[in-house]
């Protein structure tokens, strides 16, 4: 094992400014490209740990302690350097090594700017990852705040249709009576005898009104089974994962009826919608990602309506583009919030009610689209989305 004064007599031939230091910054060893570099004699390198620290930006070094290794340029003086900092961890010992590379030449210039690109593209990839991350989780989120209404969507009709079997069940059985009467007239010596009696239960059990209400009875639970049907598969539909959906031609009203569909039981109480709806050939879109837009711009317009408002929702085409357009009769945004509404994290709901991410989401995904979201607000009078997407995408 060479000893200290050998590696740094080896340290100071090598072509690389190296700093090595431990977790509280004390110097170990700072070679004589170092200390040139940041103009410092023997002495003073002593100090060249905490220099470095302030000129690093504030991730570098608990990425590196994270990951082994950072790397990145650094002003120092006039010249740009480049930092490879390099972290090791032992027995609750911890050592960096700083090696810092000035460039020089041109192809010194074309190996960092690679290198820089390929780190690039790494974090691009990260990021995208994330974002696709991000938003799952924000429409598990807003399912989740919507449970509540959507269970209250289910459990109404599933109510009426279980009390309307409890009505069926007692019409089976006077029908089964009277059914009863009927045999044993027919088995005895004389039926016409027995008309008055027939009659007597039929009248009793008021077989003619469960016979008018009977078909009534079914056709509603009929219809309460198929609307929780369709919530459901309304609900499947907007849970299903972004990430393997692929682009569809598709009828931009389904998605659109099957998002007020869940949303419904937010907005009943307090907003009239009405529809105008234009004719709108099929769009080649994602339609869980646009239903999740629809479902924020709606729930936006309804949170903006405080007591009793009304939301209008209208499509149309305008030449090689359509419009899906939701507006409101709110509070409306002024002119200095409107630039920051599309941030994430922005949001001027109380904490814990809203998380900012609706509309920078709704953005990302229009984004990804090719279209745009357009926007006019008037303060007291409301506000109108208006999302633009192309018929077909771009090659
Ligand atoms: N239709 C609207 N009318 C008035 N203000 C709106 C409207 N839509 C959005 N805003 C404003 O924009 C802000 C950001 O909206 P965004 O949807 O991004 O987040 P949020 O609704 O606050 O929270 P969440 O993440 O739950 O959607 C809102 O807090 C609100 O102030
Ligand atoms: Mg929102």
């Amino acid at each position: 094992m060479p000893s200290q004064a050998v590696l740094r007599a080896l340290g100071e031939q090598v072509k690389l400014g190296i700093l090595v230091f431990n977790g509280k910054f004390e110097v170990s060893i700072a070679n004589k490209l170092v200390r040139e570099l940041f103009g410092v004699d023997e002495v003073a390198a002593n100090a060249l740990a905490r220099n470095l620290e302030a000129l690093l930006p504030p991730f570098a070094l608990s990425q590196s302690r994270e990951a082994g290794t950072w790397t990145g340029s650094l002003p120092i003086g006039e010249r740009v350097i480049t930092v490879h900092l390099h972290h090791h961890a032992e027995g609750g010992n911890e050592a960096f090594l700083a090696m810092f590379q000035q460039l020089e030449g041109p192809e010194d210039y074309e190996r960092e700017l690679q290198q820089r690109h390929a780190e690039l593209r790494q974090a691009y990839l990260r990021l995208n990852g994330t974002q696709e991350k991000l938003l799952q989780s924000e429409k598990m989120a807003s399912i989740g705040q919507l449970a509540a209404g959507v269970a209250h969507e289910i459990n109404n009709p599933i109510g009426y249709v279980h009390s309307n079997l409890g009505s069926l069940q007692e019409y089976l059985r006077s029908l089964f009576t009277v059914i009863e009467s009927y045999e044993r007239a027919l088995r005895a010596p004389d039926p016409k005898a027995l008309i008055p009696e027939i009659d007597d239960i039929r009248n009793r059990l008021d077989i003619d009104f469960i016979s008018r209400d009977l078909p009534q009875l079914m056709a509603e639970s009929r219809e309460g089974i198929e609307r929780v049907t369709r919530i459901v598969r309304d609900l499947k539909d907007f849970s299903y994962s972004g990430r393997d959906e692929s682009w569809k031609l598709v009828d931009l009203h389904a998605g659109l009826e099957s998002t007020i569909n869940i949303i419904w039981n937010e907005l009943k109480y307090k907003v009239t919608l009405e529809r105008r709806y234009g004719e709108l050939p099929m769009i080649e879109c994602l339609p869980s990602e646009l239903n999740q837009v629809y479902m924020n711009l709606l729930l936006n317009a309804g949170h903006a309506i405080a007591d009793r408002g009304s939301i209008i929702v209208s499509t149309g085409v305008d030449g090689d583009e359509v419009w899906v357009e939701f507006q409101d009769d709110g509070a409306g945004i002024s002119a200095d919030l409107r630039q920051r509404i599309f941030d994430p994290f922005f949001t001027t709901k109380p904490v814990g009610s809203g998380t900012g991410l609706g509309l920078s989401i709704s953005y990302g995904i229009i984004n990804k689209h090719h279209g745009r979201i357009d926007l006019e607000s008037t303060v007291g009078e409301g506000s109108r989305f208006r999302i633009v997407l192309p018929i077909r995408q771009p090659k």
